[in-house]
């Protein structure tokens, strides 16, 4: 199929390849419909397919645009799919002039793997995350993904497009991988116990496996009373990490104290005399014994979520917001700071848990690379849709309330009366 004519008069052209599985993961057919889609034309100059599920394919295009503006709008727009020109050049690096913001025109990354020229080489950039930049080592040959927050005056930033390529993540051949197979999320509507079995035996993989798990949690976990099947999740050794807010953690420690979550009674299910005050005298004592920590230390609390991750050496990361009532010692205020931590934690991770929380699932997801697996499971699938919108093979979205969730995974996984 081509859509150039040669008799047209639109003739600046850049030559582009591509390989991997464009067939089975649509990256061919994006690319075309992209070129089209913009205004250009193409020419197939080659293509080989792939007999098997797991040979790759490749494909050697001409691009045609009728000005050179248009052609440079277009291979940078098919470079998110990993198209990437044949004459590749080195990266072209500009220092930046002030701290905390890049060089005008810098090349903004996505979450996925991605490559720059340097000195003829291609150099892997180190830490993929989208909406960054691409800071070089020129003396060591290395790049890594750099948070405009994070620029200092002199850092060499990859600019403009030349000399970078990303290979987009693509679909899975191993007929175990459900989530290659998930294009979309699961709604309120379909039975989700084969999905939550599938999603058990990712959860185990990683386990066995060198993958971190990590979990992100919104207070409706504590409010529907699913405390104590996250606690066993975390006694199961399925959570590596958790990034939360205050609110989980403030309202577990409610749970623990009072045994109330946001005032309700989880055994009763109805409001407590003043216990619209729980959460905040719970704070208070917290504060007073110096954080959460140091609560579990000196006895004082002795169950739920956060009691589970100060005693299975579970590290936390608590995200402050504009919300928060005290907040706890441990939130951390400053989100910029808030954000470099929860960097520190990501790489090993190859699955992260989302559950209940809007804020933190979409900030999470931002700051994670492609090829971590994601579940989100919300009741809201606005929630769900937006995450799945990372646009990989690696995110399944489960539209149900957390309870029968945490319930039926916690079943899979057989922690039910063991742990
Ligand atoms: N008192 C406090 O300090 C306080 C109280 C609330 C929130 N906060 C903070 O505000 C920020 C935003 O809070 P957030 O993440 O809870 O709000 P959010 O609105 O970002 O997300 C809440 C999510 O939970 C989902 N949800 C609600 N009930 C559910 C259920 N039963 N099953 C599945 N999903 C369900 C909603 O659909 C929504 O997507 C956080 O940082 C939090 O710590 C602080």
């Amino acid at each position: 199929m081509n859509t150039h004519d040669p008799a047209s008069a639109a003739d600046f052209v850049e030559e582009v390849e591509l390989r991997g599985h464009i067939i089975d993961s649509l990256l061919l057919p994006k690319v075309l419909d992209e070129i089209m889609s913009l205004g250009g034309t193409f020419r197939i100059a080659d293509i080989s397919v792939g007999h098997k599920r797991s040979d790759p394919s490749f494909s050697r295009l001409e691009v045609h645009a009728a000005d050179p503006d248009l052609l440079r709008k277009i291979v940078t727009s098919i470079s998110r799919h990993g198209a990437v020109p044949v004459h590749s050049r080195d990266g072209t690096l500009v220092a930046a002039d002030i701290d905390g913001a890049f060089p005008e025109g810098f090349y903004c990354t996505t979450n996925e793997d991605s490559e720059v020229r340097l000195n003829g080489q291609w150099v892997s950039v180190a830490m993929p995350e989208m909406d960054c930049g691409i800071k070089v080592d020129a003396a060591h040959s290395t790049a890594v993904t750099v948070p405009m927050s994070d620029v200092q005056r002199g850092d060499l930033i990859v600019v403009g497009h030349a000399g970078v390529r990303v290979h987009p993540h693509q679909r899975e051949t191993q007929s175990h991988d459900f989530f290659s197979f998930m294009s979309s999320s699961v709604s309120s509507e379909k039975p989700k116990a084969g999905t939550v079995r599938e999603i058990a035996a990712a959860m185990r993989r990683a386990k066995e496996g060198a993958g971190r798990i990590l979990i992100v949690a919104g207070p409706a976990v504590v409010h529907t009373g699913s405390s104590e099947h996250f606690s066993r999740l975390i006694r199961g050794g399925f959570v590596n990490v958790l990034f939360a807010g205050n609110a989980l953690a403030t309202h577990d420690i409610e749970q623990a104290w009072f045994g109330t979550s946001l005032g309700i009674s989880l055994h009763e299910g109805r409001a407590m005399r003043e216990g619209h005050e729980h959460h905040l005298r719970s704070i208070n004592r917290v504060r007073r014994l110096g954080g959460i920590k140091a609560a579990v230390d000196a006895g004082q609390l002795t169950s739920g979520i956060m009691y589970e991750c100060v005693t299975h050496g579970v590290p936390y990361v608590l995200a402050g917001s504009i919300r928060d009532d005290g907040p706890l010692p441990e939130v951390i205020t400053d989100t910029l700071a808030a954000q470099r931590v929860m960097r520190e934690h990501v790489p090993g991770v190859t699955f992260c848990l989302m559950i209940a929380t809007t804020l933190h699932s979409i900030a999470v997801g931002n700051l994670l690379p492609a090829h971590v697996k994601v579940v989100c499971v919300d009741i809201n699938p606005a929630t769900v849709t937006k995450l799945a919108d990372r646009g990989s093979f690696q995110t399944v979205g489960l539209v149900t309330d957390v309870e029968p969730f945490l319930r039926v995974l916690v079943e899979e996984l057989e922690l039910s009366g063991t742990i």
